[in-house]
């Protein structure tokens, strides 16, 4: 990952041998960048003073075209606070429905590696393909596996999985499949953009799932300048509600 430090951007770029990486700060030789430590500053060939990191997964999700967008994603700032109120980590068993662009899906898999499992379903064929590319691209443990299934008409295979995760336009339609599928107590996740379908939600969770928490996210950055230390102007963008659930029996 390429960072310029000022205006603070990020450019994750792919490193071949001899291809120069044009920028909009200048071009770089890749050899000013083969064999130099992580944290190290390069120069453009205009001059300009870059520094150099090993992408995090949210950005080569956020700022690479090695990511392809075919839907809007679960925003990684999300991502923590919704397998730590579910429990998802090493081993976990999760389901998820509306795999989407994989972007959740590739968190998701790398959290249960070695031994867990991301079962992923996804109605779209083209978007189930746009999201294999990009697992593959990510370089995404082989801990997922995506299913192209309507899962409203159609349901899920599994049973007895710790966590599902859904994140389709009427989730309210796959409830009951989501409460066969998980294990007594098992935590089920939806997240979803307004108040209107928390509502619809609500309503048909009841006698199947209790201790309901909804979740509204505020996530607020600051800009790291000493001098000027404030919220960044464009922190606050609303992404979704989060809801959970645990399972009754
Ligand atoms: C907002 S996107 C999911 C994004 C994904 N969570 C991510 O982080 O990349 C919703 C996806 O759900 C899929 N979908 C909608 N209804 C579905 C259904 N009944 N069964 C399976 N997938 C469905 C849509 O095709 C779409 O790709």
């Amino acid at each position: 990952m390429i960072f310029e430090p000022k205006k603070r951007k990020k450019l994750v770029v792919k490193l071949v041998p001899n291809k120069r990486i044009h920028t909009q700060w200048g071009y770089i030789e890749p050899s000013s960048i083969i064999g130099k430590e992580p944290g190290s500053t390069i120069e453009t060939h205009l001059g300009k003073k870059l520094i150099i990191f090993r992408p995090l997964l949210y950005e080569k999700i956020e700022h690479s075209k090695i990511f392809k967008y075919a839907t809007q994603i679960v925003r990684p700032r999300d991502w923590g606070l919704i397998v730590s109120f579910a429990d998802i980590g090493p081993g976990k068993i999760v389901v998820e429905i509306g795999t989407g662009s994989g972007g959740f899906t590739a968190f998701l898999s790398h959290l249960v590696a070695p031994n867990g499992r991301v079962y992923s379903y996804e109605v779209d064929s083209k978007r189930a393909s746009i999201a294999k590319e990009n697992l593959k691209n990510l370089g995404v443990p082989p801990t997922y596996i995506i299913k192209v299934r309507d899962v409203i008409k159609e349901g899920i295979d599994e049973s007895d999985v710790d966590a599902v995760f859904v994140d389709i336009p009427e989730p309210w339609l796959v409830v009951d499949h989501a409460y066969r599928a998980l294990k007594p107590g098992g935590v089920l996740i939806c997240y979803v953009p307004t108040f209107n379908q928390i509502q619809r939600l609500l309503e048909s969770l009841e006698r199947k799932f209790s201790d309901v928490k909804i979740v509204d996210h505020f996530y607020r950055e600051l800009q790291s300048i000493p001098t000027a230390i404030r919220p960044l102007l464009e922190s606050y963008v609303f992404s979704a509600f989060i809801l959970f659930g645990r399972k009754l029996v």
